[in-house]
């Protein structure tokens, strides 16, 4: 039976859902979350779909096995993308959440307006964000882009190196002065904001999913009788064996924005 003293388990492929957790902490300051990232197996976001369903239900099942948990939260598209309906079917008794990129407040705020989603492959070319995609695309012109190398440089600490505002630019140099918003459509990508904010400029609004997604986890909890108003708590676990992901991880949760 799930209680309310329970775990809420953060899944990303790496650090990136640590820009999501952020947001968990800050809206639900009295729970205990477990961050995991698979940074052992990461990127998720060029691999086959197949590969990212597989790994994604695998770390679900190692985290249920070790840890009394009462809600996951996949705070990565790219698993969201492959694998959430699987998550769940799965795991009928798990509240399950899943972000997706912010397209709705997008077209909420820039009616007619150009938005840009940078995202990886995978969660571009599923199903899922096609669904997205096509329920907002009448009120906004929605462009995809592309963003490789960018986890691989934040999975590093690379977070606001010359090297990264190189690959920035060279992604976004296409569509300067073509865009009202950019969402970032990867959890990994807030923590190179500052980088994509200097490329693009003042004028184009980011937008992120991590807000919407906290929100989300505690409306279902209380649907649920599930909150808890405790002293809070946040454990953070790594696959990869480099103990340096740890620490990286730590400087992601105290990150400035
Ligand atoms: N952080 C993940 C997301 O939100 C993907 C990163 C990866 O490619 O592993 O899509």
């Amino acid at each position: 039976m799930n209680e309310k003293h329970d775990y809420i388990a953060v899944f990303d492929s790496g650090v990136g859902g640590i820009s999501v957790l952020r947001h968990l902490r800050k809206t639900l300051p009295g729970e205990r979350f477990l961050y995991f990232g698979d940074s052992a197996n990461a990127p998720y976001g060029s691999r086959p779909t197949e590969e990212v369903r597989a790994l994604t239900l695998a770390a679900v099942e190692k985290l249920l096995a070790e840890y009394p948990l009462k809600a996951l939260v996949i705070a990565c598209n790219t698993a969201t993308a492959a694998a959430v309906n699987d998550v769940r079917a799965a795991h009928p008794e798990l509240i399950v959440v899943g972000i997706e990129p912010a397209l709705k407040v997008a077209a909420d705020h820039f009616p007619g307006g150009r938005v840009g989603v940078m995202a990886t492959e995978v969660t571009l070319r599923e199903e899922k964000f096609d669904t997205l995609l096509h329920r907002f695309d009448e009120d906004v012109t929605i462009l995809k882009i592309p963003a490789p190398g960018l986890v691989e440089l934040v999975e590093a600490g690379k977070v606001d190196a010359p090297e990264t505002e190189a690959l920035l630019k060279k992604i976004l140099g296409p569509y300067l002065g073509k865009l009202d918003a950019l969402v970032l459509g990867c959890t990994h990508y807030p923590f190179a904001r500052k980088a994509i904010r200097r490329v693009l400029g003042d004028g184009v609004i980011l937008l992120d999913g991590g807000e919407g997604t906290a929100r989300e986890t505690r409306r279902r909890l209380q649907q649920a009788g599930l909150l808890e108003n405790g002293t809070g708590e946040v454990r953070i676990c790594n696959s990869s064996p480099d103990p340096d992901m740890l620490r990286l991880s730590r400087e992601r949760l105290q990150q400035e924005d």
